[in-house]
């Protein structure tokens, strides 16, 4: 007998919990786009290798581009090896998972869109064992899930059974989810008209990254840093994305969006959330997100007379990444000659509450900047009486803060900045830092963010997805300044040089405080 696949949840791995995964059908609406390619289907595949996926599964692809089964199967092999060369190829697991790989073309905005879905779902249902689990994977346009959840309650996609826990529908919605508070609520209504709130998954995959879940690991299960983790000890949090490259071809997409609904909305709100957050009674999905939610209602809201003091918008110009010319922002593909756009967002928060009280959490996000990186550095106040003199040759540097930083991507890990003294017969201090490498320390592969969020799908294990009222939390704090900044455009785009940190404004948001962005 073949044994249930299990993945142990490194959130869970203190209370020994492991879950056996339920056969389903994943339906992929969107499958021959960008990110089916790139990140789901090699996402599967991986699983598939490490045998994690149930033992009956199937996966139908969906888009309007008309293919059969197997130029839908060659499309995806090769793929999975231009995207994901990474993860090892071999022909024999390819064919064992390509047996159970679908395509269905549909047009979702035309009313017969998914009638033949729903006939599908039923021979494979027999033919694999998926039991009439399903889950549906959004990856088309956000203007088409509403339309999509309504095909799919026509079709009795997303019916249960009253009092019967399974044949289950699930949902996973990605981002961005909606484009303000209240199109973000709209979509809402129009999801929970037939999904239940725990059937339906918000995709953040920055919550899949293993070192974001690290950051609970780090907090909850270690005795020396929660003691520190507060108003007494921590002057400021300073968490920064910065990105090299422009928008790769993706300009449609961005001239609508902008950096602010692009990363600021959901990755980094929901990365300051577990950076602040209470430690929940549970590892239950609820619990958890019951404490990050909270963080996102106790957000100061933002102050528009003195917005500029709390919110800096960017846009990049030409400028030098490694010692190469690249374009401006305006000059991109489908980016408009005079876009108002912002590229860049550098913001100052305060959390309303007994632990963070008059603490910023300073967050910055941009594209073509100085470096790729995303971290979350937390800055301690320096020590309370200054016995040692200042050293010339560092600046006082090493007379503090100390800071502890998590580095979230490239280089993941974790490191503590210290003073300490030099060798020799003066008192000399020298600044150094005490790391610790995920890559080095562990030499194994960490599995991908989809690969996680969608094997906790499968689990119905909904900790690391969005929950509805985190989404409206966090659309309520941005919407207004989305409003302010669209009713005044900006007339000094671009204002940063591709390649530097952003605009002056950034920096000088920090230096009105007596603080700065730390050098990366
Ligand atoms: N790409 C990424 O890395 C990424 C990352 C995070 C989130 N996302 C989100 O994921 C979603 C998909 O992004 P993407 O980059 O994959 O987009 P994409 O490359 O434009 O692909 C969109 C897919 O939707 C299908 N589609 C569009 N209109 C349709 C219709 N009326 N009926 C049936 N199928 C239709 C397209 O089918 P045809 O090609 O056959 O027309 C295509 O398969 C978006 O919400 C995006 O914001 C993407």
């Amino acid at each position: 007998m073949s044994q249930s696949p299990v993945m142990v949840n490194p959130l869970k791995e203190g209370l020994k919990i492991e879950q056996a995964s339920e056969p389903c059908a994943m339906v992929v609406l969107g499958a021959h786009g960008d990110l089916t390619k790139r990140k789901l289907v090699p996402a599967l595949f991986a699983l598939h290798q490490q045998g994690l996926l149930p033992p009956g599964f199937c996966i139908v692809g969906m888009s309007r581009t008309k293919m059969s089964d197997d130029e839908f199967r060659q499309s995806m092999a090769r793929s999975i090896q231009q995207f994901a060369p990474e993860i090892p190829f071999d022909q024999s697991t390819w064919e064992r998972f390509a047996a159970f790989l679908y395509y269905l073309p549909s047009n979702f905005g035309k009313e017969e869109g998914l009638f033949d879905l729903a006939k599908l779902l039923k021979e494979l249902e027999q033919r694999h064992g998926t039991r009439g689990n399903n889950i549906f994977y959004m990856a088309t346009p956000p203007s088409l899930y509403g339309q999509i959840v309504d095909r799919l309650a026509e079709s009795g996609l997303t019916q249960m059974h009253p009092g019967l826990k399974a044949p289950w529908p699930r949902i996973i919605v990605e981002k961005p989810f909606g484009r303000d508070l209240s199109s973000a609520r709209e979509l809402d209504l129009h999801i929970h008209n037939s999904f239940e709130e725990e059937q339906v998954y918000r995709i953040d995959h920055y919550l899949g990254k293993e070192t974001v879940q690290n950051i609970m690991v780090l907090r909850f299960a270690n005795g020396i840093f929660e003691p520190l983790w507060n108003r007494q000890h921590v002057d400021h949090v300073q968490i920064t994305n910065a990105e090299t490259i422009g928008v790769e071809g993706r300009g449609g997409y961005y001239e609508e969006a902008g950096n602010m609904r692009d990363m600021i909305q959901n990755h980094m709100l929901q990365l300051l959330s577990l950076v602040a957050m209470e430690p929940p009674i549970s590892l239950d999905a609820e619990a958890t997100r019951d404490e990050k939610t909270k963080v996102l209602k106790s957000m100061r809201p933002f102050d528009l007379k003195s917005l500029k003091k709390f919110a800096v918008r960017g846009q990049y110009g030409q400028g030098f990444i490694a010692g190469q010319p690249v374009p401006g922002y305006r000059q991109e593909e489908s980016v408009s000659g005079e876009s108002k756009t912002e590229t860049f967002t550098a913001l100052k928060l305060f959390i309303d509450n007994w632990r963070w009280a008059d603490v910023p959490f300073y967050v910055r996000s941009g594209k073509r900047l100085g470096r790729a990186i995303t971290e979350v550095a937390i800055h301690f106040k320096r020590a309370p009486h200054r016995l040692f003199s200042l050293d010339a040759d560092d600046g006082g540097q090493a007379l503090g803060p100390n800071a502890l930083v998590l580095q979230i991507q490239p280089d993941e890990g974790i490191c503590l900045k210290f003073a300490t003294k030099q060798p020799g017969p003066t008192t000399q201090l020298r600044w150094l830092s005490m790391d610790f490498k995920y890559g080095t320390a562990f030499g194994v592969r960490s599995p991908s963010a989809y690969e996680r969020l969608v094997h906790d799908c499968i689990q119905g294990d909904a900790t690391l997805f969005a929950r509805t009222d985190a989404v409206d939390a966090s659309w309520s704090l941005i919407s207004p300044i989305l409003q302010e900044w669209a009713q005044t455009p900006c007339n000094q785009f671009p204002n940063y040089a591709a390649g530097s940190w952003g605009p002056a404004e950034s920096d000088e948001m920090l230096l009105a405080d007596g603080r700065a962005w730390r050098i990366i």
